[in-house]
């Protein structure tokens, strides 16, 4: 038996419902929201589905009753506003950051063992923020940004290589945020062979500055933030720790020296398991990826200074 409660059915908590739901990843998915009737007929809808996609997971709907969720092994926090068309995820902190307190004094109160899943942006600096409010142990409060840019950065080096998006693999680090993400192309492979033997400088580069800007293209396309790919992202990375998977996933930890950084929250590959952040891997970095983490990092920790600015620390 297993739980997982998602705070915030819009359209990442409930595709992120949907897809733990299709995958049984749990026996058991909440999803709250503050509006009335939203998530319970979210639910519904997808519980309309079972016999149709083959799932038997029990689907539960709760406007802001976090009895509902009591005893979630997991929790994944989306709930926030997204952004609009033209602006950066970091000038969000100032409502999300009010949000997540309060989401996190409900969670810790009703699901004292959960590990938390911080999806909502600006991600990096929301986590940081959920870590310090909850008291929980660091392996127990994650950030989902690198899984999902990681996704995308797989997506652009298969246009560029014309590999199959399967057999191609990458990862990103860094902050979540157009500037702050970095991917490594240094370590992307097509099964294992080296990217640059299928595409050229210029074509590789490009496929990383497209992942820098994943997140914004979509804003713009569609007008809001994209819901797919990170409500995905998010359900891969229950399901590592619910199945204690053990995958490697560059996801968003706090770091006690690790890449050189303290007391932060940012993007680095970690083993996710029943415990959550089970190890921090670390790798080797080119001279330029290891400076541009110095960059990303003091900027990650500008964000959370806004934190205690607006007195949510
Ligand atoms: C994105 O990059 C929502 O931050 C998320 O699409």
């Amino acid at each position: 038996m297993s739980k997982v409660t998602v705070v915030g059915a819009g359209a990442v908590g409930a595709t992120c419902a949907n897809v733990m739901a299709c995958r049984e990843v749990a026996s058991e998915v909440v999803l709250i929201d503050i509006k009335e009737g939203l998530s319970e007929g979210k639910m519904l809808d997808m519980y309309q589905c079972a016999t149709l996609m083959d799932f038997d997971t029990k689907l539960v709907g709760a406007t802001n009753d976090y009895k509902k969720t009591a005893n979630s092994d997991v929790v994944v926090i989306t709930s926030g506003i997204p952004r609009k068309p033209g602006m950066t995820r970091e000038e969000l902190i100032g409502t999300n950051a009010n949000i997540m307190k309060s989401v996190i004094e409900n969670v810790v109160k009703y699901s004292p063992r959960a590990i938390i899943l911080v999806v909502a942006n600006p991600m990096d600096t929301l986590t940081y923020l959920a870590l310090k409010a909850s008291g929980l142990p660091k392996n127990r409060v994650i950030g989902m940004g690198g899984a999902l840019d990681s996704a995308r950065f797989k997506c652009y080096l298969a246009k560029a290589t014309g590999a199959n998006i399967n057999n191609v693999d990458g990862m990103v680090i860094g902050g979540h945020g157009d500037t702050t993400m970095i991917p490594l192309l240094s370590k992307a492979t097509v099964n294992g062979v080296p990217v640059a033997q299928f595409a050229s400088k210029k074509k590789l580069q490009e496929a990383a500055a497209n992942t820098m800007v994943g997140g914004a293209t979509l804003t713009k396309l569609i007008g809001t933030s994209a819901w797919y790919a990170p409500g995905a992202a998010a359900s891969m990375m229950v399901e590592s720790i619910l199945h204690d998977q053990k995958k490697i996933v560059p996801c968003c930890c706090y770091l006690e020296g690790e890449y050189g950084q303290n007391d932060i929250c940012i993007g680095v590959p970690a083993v996710i398991g029943r415990k959550g952040i089970e190890k921090i891997v670390e790798i080797d970095l080119t001279k330029e990826e290891a400076a541009r983490f110095e960059e990303s990092a003091a900027a990650v920790r500008k964000t959370n200074q806004v934190l205690h600015e607006i007195k949510a620390l």
